[in-house]
This record gives C-alpha cells, sequence and structure tokens, in this order.
C-alpha cells in the first residue's frame, strides 16, 4: 500500500530538511500585526493612532526583511472577522491600506519588491480595490521580494473558496474528484503563489492564529513576541529569526541528529 499524499510530502520535506535553505533561515515570514489598540491604549490615544503607528512599523519591517535573509513577507492586515469593529476603526484600517501604497507604491516598485493582496476582493469599496490593482499591476514583474498583505482574509474563507472552485471544476468536467489531493487543493489558495510559509510571528502576546493561514500553517514554526506591533523593529524581527534556528523542523519525520544517527 503506498503512503497517502500527506506523508509523501511530509518524508519529501524530511528528507530535505538538511540542505534545503529553510531549514537554516526562514524563506517565507508571516506576521500577525497585533497589539496597535493596547499600544494606543497605554498613552491614552484613540485606536486610530495606535494603528498608524503600527503602519510606520510595518514599513521598519519591510525594510529590515531582506536584511534578515527573507525573501517572503506575509502580513495580516484586516481579517474577515475585523468588520465586527465599530465603523468609524474599519473607515481607518481601509484608509491606511490605501495610504500605505499611496506613500511606498513608488518605492517599493523601484526595490523590486512585488505587492500582492489576498483575501476576499467583496466587500471592498472601489477605491480600494482600484488601488490594490494598481499596486498588483506595478510590481508584478519584480521578484527581488515579495510582499503579500492579508486583507479581508480569513483562512477558513479561502479554503472555502477553494473548494467551491475545485467543485466548479468537477461540475464543469474538467476535474475528476479522485485527482483532488493537497497539491491540487493548494494550488485553488490564495498562497498559491508564495507556498507556506517557514515561520509564523504573532505580536502582543496573544497565543493563537485568529483564522490566519490555517491551511498553510500545517509544518510552520510559531514565534510569539511579548511586543506591541507599532514597538516592533528591526530587533524584534532578527530575534524571531534566531529563534527559528533554534528549531528542530521534523515534518513528522525524524530529526536531523537522527537521520545522520541511522545513516
Ligand atoms: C492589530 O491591532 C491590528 C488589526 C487587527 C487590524 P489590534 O487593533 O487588534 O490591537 P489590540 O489587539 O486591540 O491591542
Ligand atoms: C488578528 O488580530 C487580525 C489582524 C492582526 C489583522 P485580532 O486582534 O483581530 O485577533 P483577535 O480578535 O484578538 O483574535
Ligand atoms: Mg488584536
Amino acid at each position: 500500500m503506498s503512503p497517502p499524499q500527506g506523508a509523501k510530502s511530509a518524508a519529501k520535506a524530511a528528507s530535505q530538511a538538511s540542505s534545503d535553505a529553510s531549514a537554516w533561515r526562514p524563506i517565507h515570514v508571516a506576521i500577525i500585526m497585533d497589539g496597535n489598540g493596547r499600544w494606543a491604549k497605554a498613552r491614552g490615544l484613540p485606536r486610530a493612532l495606535g494603528h498608524r503607528s503600527g503602519v510606520n512599523a510595518l514599513k521598519r519591517t519591510v525594510e529590515a526583511a531582506p536584511k534578515a535573509g527573507i525573501d517572503r513577507l506575509t502580513v495580516f492586515g484586516f481579517s474577515t472577522e475585523n468588520w465586527r469593529r465599530p465603523i468609524a476603526e474599519v473607515a481607518e484600517l481601509m484608509n491606511l491600506l490605501k495610504s500605505y501604497v499611496e506613500s511606498d507604491l513608488d518605492r517599493l516598485e523601484r526595490e523590486g519588491v512585488r505587492l500582492r493582496v489576498i483575501g476576499r476582493r467583496t466587500g471592498l469599496a472601489p477605491d480600494i480595490l482600484e488601488i490594490i490593482e494598481r499596486a498588483e499591476r506595478r510590481t508584478t514583474k519584480n521578484d527581488q521580494f515579495l510582499l503579500q498583505v492579508a486583507f479581508n482574509y480569513g483562512g477558513q474563507a479561502d479554503i472555502a473558496d477553494a473548494a467551491r472552485r475545485l467543485a466548479e471544476q468537477v461540475k464543469a468536467g474538467t476535474l475528476e474528484p479522485d485527482r483532488i489531493d493537497e497539491t491540487a487543493f493548494e494550488r485553488e489558495l490564495s498562497t498559491a503563489d508564495a507556498g507556506a510559509p517557514d515561520l509564523i510571528i504573532r505580536t502582543s502576546g496573544e497565543k493563537r492564529l485568529s483564522n490566519f493561514l490555517l491551511w498553510e500553517a500545517a509544518y510552520a514554526e510559531l514565534v510569539f513576541q511579548d511586543v506591541l506591533w507599532p514597538d516592533y523593529g528591526p530587533a524584534h524581527l532578527t530575534a524571531a529569526v534566531e529563534e527559528f534556528r533554534r528549531r528542530d523542523r521534523r515534518y513528522g519525520g525524524t530529526g536531523v541528529d537522527d537521520v545522520l544517527a541511522t545513516a
């Protein structure tokens, strides 16, 4: 009996672990940028100022990431559940995406950064959609660094959307149900281009995923840092990368030392 698809890809990942560059540096890092509200509250400021300060932390982190050996960065900007916040705060978060892209697009384009926005487009205002499409179009050929912004993104929504697309292909007669495996499924996720992150960081001390990259988190290393997002900077990113390097990624197999011992 042949091993299931998941076991095959885990075995492949394990056999690559010692030669794969991602064994010593996280090539793809994802960040749950949390704690803007608490940062503002601690200073007696409105939450909006916490979010604005959070954009500066994002700029610092994007600049520091390539220097830390990172090739791809995915950041959680707005979740499908964040619509539950007061209308003024939602409006602030929408405007911040717009002003971030407006202020930084030229520089990102010049520096070879490809910007992608993942998440549901339905529900976003026309001016937000227009700026997202412009940013993606203008940076589409850039290949130095990938900045992926998860906006109106939910891991469950992304999985449901992927399932619907596969179902449509089956209905149209272009896909046989028995061809649906992990690889076929991953191709339909919004993260298909970037793949799964090696490392997921969450700031602010909370220890949960809050619906971020649920499928892709399967074998990510998780690092929780006790810093509020507006205070985040290059030293915190370096510390997270160092923590990642101390981890032993096993993918369900044996550790690197055990492989050497039995070779
Ligand atoms: C993260 O900070 C930003 C978004 C969720 C958009 P929060 O606004 O969640 O800050 P806290 O968790 O209330 O401190
Ligand atoms: C997750 O943070 C969403 C983003 C960082 C954009 P939340 O602050 O919304 O998560 P919960 O509500 O604490 O789980
Ligand atoms: Mg929060």
